[in-house]
């Protein structure tokens, strides 16, 4: 164990010296009074001797050791903070320069994440602004400078309503204080130009809850605007694409119906009447042949089927009872036909005409043709309901089937086209697809009746 000595201890060990060094002086002369009187005073001069000298020693000695601690506080405050004083002993002064070490300590530590924390600051490629409770730019970083055109110095200390442009200062207050995350707003410049950002701002409290302020971070996003409205551009270009191409498609789709059903249906109708013309002759000759009769029937049969043939493909190309009846007979035969090749019961609710431009009308077309060839290929139904009506000056086509039903996944990622290809009839509709469902799948689809621009 080791002996602590405190300065109060070792100025009364010092003065307790002087007195008994003084005591044993005066013993002495008690003994020797007359023959070493000289010898007392003697005794007395070294006591005091040895009594100053003490003090001196004791009071260098401190003195010595606050100059040490003086110079390291000197040299915290110049921000040489891995400044240390030794200890020397276990005395107040010696304390004072342990707990002076351990200040220091936690003064460099944070100092260490203070400066850590600034670089992460300055290294921030968004604009980083705190602010005072009143809205007064206490710090901004070099990305906020470069973004707004200022110098540090021109920004801190002024008000934060300078850089958002606002005039009322209790709304700008408001709007920091209350919190906003990721909300488009605009910054201004210093040369006046504004600058779209995607704005955040987030109250800044003490540990008792006060507020501190408010730090603000702002993200530049002139180039996202641009992408944004380059993306749309293209969106709208590829929109138009799709529109043009649907149109020209059911432009010839129509050509080649119609050229299938008049002039190839013609030409087999032709066929049919010659070959009902050698019947009847060969029948009148005598020596009529049966094998000729024979592969003559065989032929008329074959331009019936493929009489047929035609009328179907023509139909499906483009069904000529919607150009000519419209939409809500055209639906019908179709679900007609649907059942007819598939088995699927089929429920049509085709309500009251709507009245439809060409356009809209061959949309809807197309799209139930969709649909329902989606339920013959994937939904295992065994009924599908075809609806059709308008309310409030919206159509609205629903296709509703009793079958597995959609998976999310069907949808993403879009590798087949049919749904994409409704959704892209809908939109040019000025519509919308909704996908309902389970049970089954229904797709509706929904739109403004004025006509489509
Ligand atoms: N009525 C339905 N019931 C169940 N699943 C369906 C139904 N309609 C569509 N799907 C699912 O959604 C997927 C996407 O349909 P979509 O019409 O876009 O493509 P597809 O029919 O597979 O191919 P295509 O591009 O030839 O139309 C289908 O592959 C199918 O899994
Ligand atoms: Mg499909």
């Amino acid at each position: 164990m080791t002996m602590r000595w405190t300065i109060g201890g070792r100025l009364a060990l010092g003065m307790g010296a002087i007195i008994a060094l003084f005591l044993m002086s005066d013993l002495v002369v008690y003994w020797y009074a007359h023959e070493f009187s000289a010898l007392g005073s003697g005794f007395r001069l070294c006591a005091l001797l040895a009594g100053v000298t003490a003090g001196f020693l004791t009071l260098r000695s401190v003195t010595l050791r606050v100059r040490s601690l003086l110079a390291a506080t000197q040299a915290q405050a110049a921000g040489h903070l891995s400044r240390r004083v030794l200890p020397e002993s276990g005395d107040e002064l010696g304390r004072l320069a342990i707990a002076f070490n351990q200040m220091a300590e936690v003064l460099e530590r944070n100092a260490v994440s203070r400066t850590y924390l600034d670089n992460v600051i300055r290294s921030l490629s968004e604009s980083l602004i705190v602010v005072s409770p009143t809205g007064v730019i206490e710090t901004v970083n070099p990305a906020s400078c470069s973004l707004l055109g200022y110098p540090e110095r021109d920004l801190t200390g002024s008000s934060i309503q300078r850089v958002l442009g606002l005039n009322d200062t209790a709304l700008t207050l408001e709007f920091l204080f209350t919190g906003v995350t990721e909300q488009e707003t605009y910054y201004y410049r210093r040369d006046g130009q504004r600058i779209p950002v995607l704005f955040s701002a987030a109250p800044l409290r003490a540990r008792d809850g006060s507020l501190q302020g408010a730090v603000c971070i702002a993200l530049d996003i002139v180039e996202r605007r641009r992408t944004q409205r380059a993306l749309a551009a293209s969106r709208a270009q590829l929109r138009n694409l799709v529109q043009y191409l649907n149109l020209s498609r059911e432009e010839e789709r129509t050509q080649i119906a119609r050229e299938l059903h008049d002039q190839l249906g013609q030409s087999l109708t032709g066929i049919k009447m010659d070959i009902a013309w050698i019947q009847r002759r060969i029948e009148d000759h005598e020596a009529s042949d049966q094998r000729i009769a024979q592969r003559l029937n065989a032929m008329s049969r074959h331009v019936d089927a493929t009489v047929s043939l035609v009328r179907r493909v023509a139909t499906e190309l483009r069904p000529a009872v919607l150009d000519n009846l419209g939409l809500v007979p055209a639906l019908d035969l179709l679900l007609r036909q649907f059942n007819e090749r598939t088995g699927i019961g089929v429920e049509p609710s085709l309500g009251p005409a709507v009245n439809l431009t060409p356009a809209q009308a061959t949309a809807l077309y197309r799209i139930a043709q969709e649909a329902l060839t989606n339920v013959a290929r994937h939904a295992q139904a065994r009924c599908v309901q075809l609806r059709m009506g308008h309310s409030e000056g919206n159509a609205r086509l629903e296709v509703q089937d009793d079958g597995r039903g959609i998976e999310p996944s069907d949808r993403e990622p879009r590798r087949s086209l049919g749904l994409l290809g409704i959704e892209e009839r809908a939109r040019e509709l000025g519509g919308a697809l909704t996908i309902g469902g389970p049970p089954g799948t229904t797709l509706t689809v929904t739109f403004p009746i004025r006509p489509s621009p």
